[in-house]
């Protein structure tokens, strides 16, 4: 062996025993700072929800109440099966599909300012009105050509043309 080699091995050796010297040292480090903090919080579930609890919690009700636990909160807002799509009033629905035409009179529409006219549509009986409406007369399209409405809306729809006209059904 030379004697670079000599040197190499010796240096080599005395770097290796510095990097275990200095792994022991910071292990030794690391436990006296943590005090055993982590054996703590492992044996102590309450320890462990109280650091993880959510920083807020919704407060409901009139102030000076005090707060609803989480559970009750949870269950109060969860869903009820599927919830019902809100239903459309005949007002809503009149003036998103059937204005267009029945506002201006477009195509002989009758308009619901046009009492008289109503009146005497009116005469044949409401449910042949809404039967109508349904499905289409002339140049009337089925359902307002919305056809994702039910027959009750178009009923409601009507119903409300016919408050607005000031005509009663029969
Ligand atoms: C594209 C234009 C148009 C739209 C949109 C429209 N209507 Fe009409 N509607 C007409 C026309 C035109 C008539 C007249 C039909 C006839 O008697 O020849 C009419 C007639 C009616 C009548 C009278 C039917 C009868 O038996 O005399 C009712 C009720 C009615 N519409 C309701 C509605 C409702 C409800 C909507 C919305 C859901 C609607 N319309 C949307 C054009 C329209």
């Amino acid at each position: 062996m030379s004697h670079a080699d000599d040197v190499f091995i010796k240096n080599f050796l005395a770097i290796l025993g510095a990097l275990v010297l200095f792994t022991i040292l910071a292990f030794i480090l690391a436990r006296s700072v943590g005090f055993g903090a982590m054996e703590q919080m492992q044996g102590n579930p309450q320890a462990v929800a109280e650091r993880i609890q959510p920083v807020g919690a919704v407060r409901t009700g009139k102030p000076g109440d005090e707060p609803v636990p989480l559970e009750t909160q949870a269950a109060a807002v969860a869903p009820a099966g599927v919830p019902a799509a809100a239903e459309q009033t005949g007002e809503q629905i009149y003036n998103t599909t059937c204005m267009a035409c029945h506002t201006t009179g477009v195509a002989g529409a009758p308009k619901l300012d046009e009492k008289d006219v109503w009146a005497a549509r009116v005469a044949q009986g409401l449910d042949l009105l809404v039967q109508n409406a349904v499905n289409g007369k002339n140049a009337m399209p089925a359902k307002g050509g919305n056809p994702s409405l039910s027959d009750d809306d178009i009923k409601r729809a009507v119903e409300y043309m016919l408050t607005q006209a000031g005509v009663s059904a029969p």
